[in-house]
């Protein structure tokens, strides 16, 4: 049985005392014996604070991104390293703002993907394709060329400390959620490219839908054999949102 994943994105969004006040509504709101594992991933400078709140306790701590080298001259960025001192235990890589705002392609995503697990993170790989590739039915093709960039870098053995995360660009922030049905079949190719290669793996990946998902329509897509959780944006900033989501996993 795999554990459903509830993950919240904040992206850019929020003041600290906005991401304090977030946290502690989470941890409070927080049903016992809830299924899923619930995880935040805050910017950068609020790890710190969200490290303190949640140390010990059920709601766990990711980073939105990461840089793919140990350390160096590299301004501005953070590495693997730097994060796991932060009690950071997820890292999201190969969103697709960072692929389509600071260019990042399949091997940048699979160099990150690769320096999260050498630094103990397990990584979250985003895939999803734009609507123009879905109106042009190359929905598999793309799919299948994120996938498999990685796979064929980093192994098939990797993917038994990874989450993947099929988010169709989009339905990302625009309140167009995919219907249950079209994720469950990306998901469903998606378990199948993995299964080629290792079948026990493939069985045990959780794979994520993220794109405006909401508590109005997470059970219906929670309910699909191949959807193991969300990866959550926008509904991850209101802590009642989030927290339905979560109970619906
Ligand atoms: P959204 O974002 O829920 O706001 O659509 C999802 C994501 O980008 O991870």
């Amino acid at each position: 049985m795999r554990q459903p994943l509830v993950a919240g994105n904040w992206k850019m969004n929020g003041t600290r005392d906005g991401a304090q006040r977030l946290v502690q509504d989470i941890l409070q709101g927080l049903k016992a014996g809830h299924k899923a594992e619930v995880l935040v991933c805050p910017p950068f400078v609020h790890l710190a604070d969200a490290a303190r709140a949640l140390k010990g306790g059920e709601v766990l701590l990711g980073a939105q991104d990461l840089c793919a080298e140990d350390n160096g001259a590299y301004t501005g960025e953070v590495s693997g390293a730097m994060l796991k001192e932060f009690d950071c235990r997820y890292v999201i890589v190969g969103h697709s703002e960072r692929r389509s705002l600071y260019g990042e392609g399949d091997a940048q995503v699979a160099r990150k993907f690769m320096a999260a697990q050498k630094a103990g993170l397990t990584p979250i790989l985003c895939v999803g394709e734009t609507l123009a590739e879905r109106d042009a039915g190359e929905t598999p093709q793309v799919v299948t060329r994120q996938l498999e960039a990685i796979l064929d870098t980093a192994g098939i053995a990797a993917f038994a400390r990874a989450v993947v995360a099929y988010e169709p660009v989009w339905a990302i922030g625009t309140g167009r959620t995919a219907k249950s049905g079209q994720a469950q079949e990306v998901h469903a190719l998606i378990r199948g490219l993995l299964k080629v290669r290792d079948v026990k793996i493939s069985d045990a990946v959780r794979i994520l839908y993220g794109g405006s998902v909401k508590a109005s329509n997470a059970v219906e897509l929670f309910a699909m054999p191949d959807i193991d959780g969300g990866l959550v944006g926008g509904a991850s900033l209101d802590a009642r949102e989030f927290l339905a989501i979560c109970a619906a996993a």
